[in-house]
């Protein structure tokens, strides 16, 4: 692996991969990030990596077939992470179609485009040999495979069955990547983590949102009863997942990540309160999300025994750095916390919170 996509490299999960990769894999050529630069997309996260000769940031969109086309022409990568996406699950309930514009035909741009460059013989449409070292992977969510009751875990063999139109836009671009295999023999991966946490996360998200407003002593919105369960895994684990799919994974499997950390919402915003010594008064219970998965929770054996990633993280620790992180950067968050978001907010809990 020597000269890299990435999409979505502005986002949270996509700039700490970045930042991982160019510091584990020194002897990376060149990394291109290209992201549009939504709402989500902060370039405050990169400022590390700015001025690494390694580092090339386009601002684009990946459903531009043209853009995407020209850059596999002038870079000549052998492989694509592809993280970018919507990536709220409320915001999907409120505007649906970007959702499936951009998760789903923007994946199919990206692979139109890396099986074209990469095929040995691109005009023969039988064709399934592709140059050496290639591979194209899928930054994909458990959430595809929709709601566990309060006993079981997702493996690979799930039904993909997804609840949200976020995640069923995530599934269906799954399909079209397990197509582009099945049918070109492309070499892809997918893999499909459970919830994040970690450092330069946007606080429309469970826990940026309630540090954000616990520090502000504002009211923390829980919705429903609080005891939705999340698998949280912090997101340098899931960037060590990542690149350990890329260098060991077999050319067509799923991988499941995730680090056998079930919480109830709850619990972590009593984590919150508690860490910022703020009373538990700010809870306030609020209506709950349409159509919410009541658990979500990841049998990562299949990514353990065979490619030998574990999470490095404990909870205790990931959670602490990570509130510390917030306070350390009060900057960045009243950087994200303005325009867009504060319209988005208004609109989302109204008068509730
Ligand atoms: P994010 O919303 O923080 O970042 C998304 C990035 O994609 C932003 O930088 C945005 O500007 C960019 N983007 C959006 N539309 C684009 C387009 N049309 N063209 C180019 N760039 C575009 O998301 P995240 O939380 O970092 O998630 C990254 C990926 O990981 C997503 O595919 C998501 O589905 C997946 N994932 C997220 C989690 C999680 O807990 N956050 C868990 C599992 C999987
Ligand atoms: P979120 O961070 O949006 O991730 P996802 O929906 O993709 O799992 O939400 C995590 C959990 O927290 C989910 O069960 C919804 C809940 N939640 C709240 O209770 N209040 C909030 O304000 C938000 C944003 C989420």
């Amino acid at each position: 692996m020597k000269t890299i996509l990435v999409t979505g490299g502005a986002g949270f999960i996509g700039s700490n991969f970045v930042k991982y990769l160019l510091a584990e894999r020194p002897e990376t050529e060149l990394l291109v990030n290209l992201d549009a630069l939504t709402y989500a997309g902060n370039l405050e996260n990169l400022l590390e990596v700015q001025n690494d000769p390694r580092y090339v940031f386009v601002r684009g969109d990946i459903r531009d077939r043209a853009l995407v086309e020209e850059l596999f022409a002038r870079y000549r990568f052998d492989t694509v992470v592809h993280f970018a996406a919507e990536s709220h699950v409320d915001r999907s309930i409120v505007e649906p179609e970007i959702f499936l514009t951009t998760n789903v035909i923007g994946t199919q741009v990206l692979l139109d485009a890396a099986k074209r460059h990469w095929k040995l013989e691109p005009d023969n449409k039988y064709s399934r040999e592709y140059r050496e070292g290639v591979r194209y992977l899928q930054v994909s969510t458990d959430e595809v495979y929709g709601a566990l009751g309060k006993t079981g875990l997702f493996t690979e063999q799930t039904p993909i069955s997804p609840n949200s139109p976020y995640s069923a836009s995530k599934a269906s671009a799954d399909m079209v990547v397990r197509a582009y295999h099945q049918t070109f023999g492309l070499p892809v991966n997918i893999t499909r983590c459970s919830n994040n946490y970690g450092p330069n996360q946007f606080p429309e998200k469970l826990i940026p949102l309630m540090l954000h407003n616990a520090r502000n002593r504002k009211a923390l919105p829980v919705y429903g009863d609080g005891m939705q369960i999340r698998d949280w895994l912090h997101v340098k684990d899931h960037c060590a997942a990542i690149l350990t799919v890329l260098e060991k994974g077999v050319p067509g499997e799923v991988y499941n990540i995730g680090g056998n950390n079930e919480r109830a919402n709850i619990e972590i915003v009593r984590l919150i309160l508690q860490e910022l010594d703020r009373p538990e008064s700010l809870i306030t219970y609020v209506q709950d999300r349409p159509g919410h998965d009541r658990r979500y929770a990841i049998d990562n054996t299949k990514i353990t025994t065979q490619l030998g990633w574990a999470p490095a993280y404990t909870f205790q620790q990931g959670m602490h750095e990570t509130i510390q992180w917030y306070l350390d950067h009060p900057q960045w968050v009243e950087h994200v916390v303005s325009g867009d978001y504060l319209d988005y907010y208004a609109r989302m809990y109204g008068h509730q919170a």
